[in-house]
């Protein structure tokens, strides 16, 4: 299969007739195709949410076990209310947080086929801020779900090249809406359990969400007494082909000679070792081959950081070394998936889900 891609933003800047491409996606959607676009997150695979063989083909093309539920992509109230049972809890973060990376996990009307929700009776809902992805929804008239358009284990995609990569030849159309602003997937909140718990954390923090929910934090307990997970947080995701080690900023370049002078014991007398860092991070490196710089503050960290995870891969590096970032904030976001890149986290006890991929 030809995989055509979309140029949104030149179509949107030069005028040019948008109707025809949008009604063009959305034919592919109700015909059962996949299409990839653009969030503000990262980009999303897509299929009609309410088709059972049109899902199960994101299934394939991403690898993907298919227990593990998926996100749908709503463009406003109503059609949530079509899919799920909203509290007013539900409701007052739509209207605090939609359209945003915000993904809320709530119990699933039968109308939705359990293919999509992975088995589950809930349903996590998000109304993604990206223009393109909200004009696709409306021309398909359709909950679209859609995973992270990569392939499974691989780190999400932030770019239309970045899903080329991983899905040319396998679905009929990409949405370009140039790199995502966020950079990190949506921080998942699930309003099912008798707490409110984040699955997964994201752009919008704890400390965002605390004035809704009292006393709720990125490690608030479930009831069983296991930290509050997603299906999807897999053991080792967002892997690199190469051994990641995280270090504090000041023992990066320390860690890079020793790796340095080990790799040479070893008679690799030039090793390709990536160091993914932030400014203060890269210092002591200024001569030194295969840095990636991921910016200055943590939002430009957030937003670069896959697209560093997946350069590492292009230049077939020896090893990667990424800086360590304080878990507070959108700290907390981004070490999640540091970690699980460097298989840090230890495997929960009371994972009733398994361990499956994003
Ligand atoms: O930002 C995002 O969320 C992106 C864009 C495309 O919207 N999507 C995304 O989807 O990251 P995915 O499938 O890669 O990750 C969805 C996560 C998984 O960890 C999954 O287990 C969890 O959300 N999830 C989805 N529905 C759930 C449910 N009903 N209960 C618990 N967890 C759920
Ligand atoms: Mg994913």
């Amino acid at each position: 299969m030809e995989t055509e891609v979309f140029d949104y933003f030149s179509a949107l800047y030069s005028n040019a007739d948008l109707t025809a491409p949008f009604d063009r996606a959305a034919a592919l959607l109700r015909a059962g195709e996949l299409v990839a676009f653009p969030t503000e997150t990262v980009y999303g695979l897509g299929a009609n949410a309410l088709d059972p063989a049109a899902v199960t083909k994101i299934y394939q093309a991403k690898g993907r076990p298919s227990d593990n539920p998926l996100i749908v992509h709503i463009a406003n109230e109503t059609m949530a209310e079509d899919l799920a049972e909203i509290p007013p809890l539900a409701k007052e973060l739509m209207a605090a947080f939609w359209p945003g990376p915000l993904t809320l996990v709530l119990p699933a009307k039968p109308c939705l086929p359990r293919v999509t929700t992975g088995g589950l009776s809930t349903v996590g809902l998000r109304m993604p801020a990206h223009s393109a992805a909200i004009r696709l929804i409306e021309a398909a008239g359709l909950p679209i779900a859609a995973p992270s358009a990569n392939l499974s284990g691989r780190p999400s995609p932030t770019s239309a090249g970045h899903v080329l990569h991983d899905m040319r030849g396998k679905i009929p159309l990409i949405i370009d809406g140039g790199e995502a602003a966020a950079g990190l997937e949506s921080t998942v909140l699930d309003l099912t359990s008798a707490v409110p718990a984040i699955l997964r954390p994201g752009v919008i923090t704890a400390a965002d969400l605390v004035e809704f929910i009292p006393g709720l934090t990125e490690e608030t307990r479930l009831p069983h007494g296991g930290v509050a997970r997603a299906p999807g947080m897999k053991y080792r995701h967002y892997a690199p082909k190469a051994r990641v080690v995280l270090c504090d900023q000041t023992d990066i370049y320390p860690t890079y000679k020793a790796a340095w002078r080990q790799f040479a014991a070893q008679g690799n007398s030039h090793p390709k070792i990536a160091v993914l860092a932030t400014l203060n991070g890269l210092t002591g490196l200024a001569e030194a081959e295969n840095c990636f710089l991921l910016g200055e503050n943590l939002p430009q960290v957030a937003q670069n950081l896959f697209t560093a995870l997946r350069w590492t891969d292009e230049i077939n590096a020896d090893l990667v070394l990424a800086e360590r970032f304080p878990e507070t904030g959108l700290g907390i976001a981004i070490m999640n998936r540091l970690n699980k890149a460097a298989a840090n986290e230890p495997k929960p006890p009371t994972d009733k889900q398994g361990e499956q991929h994003d």
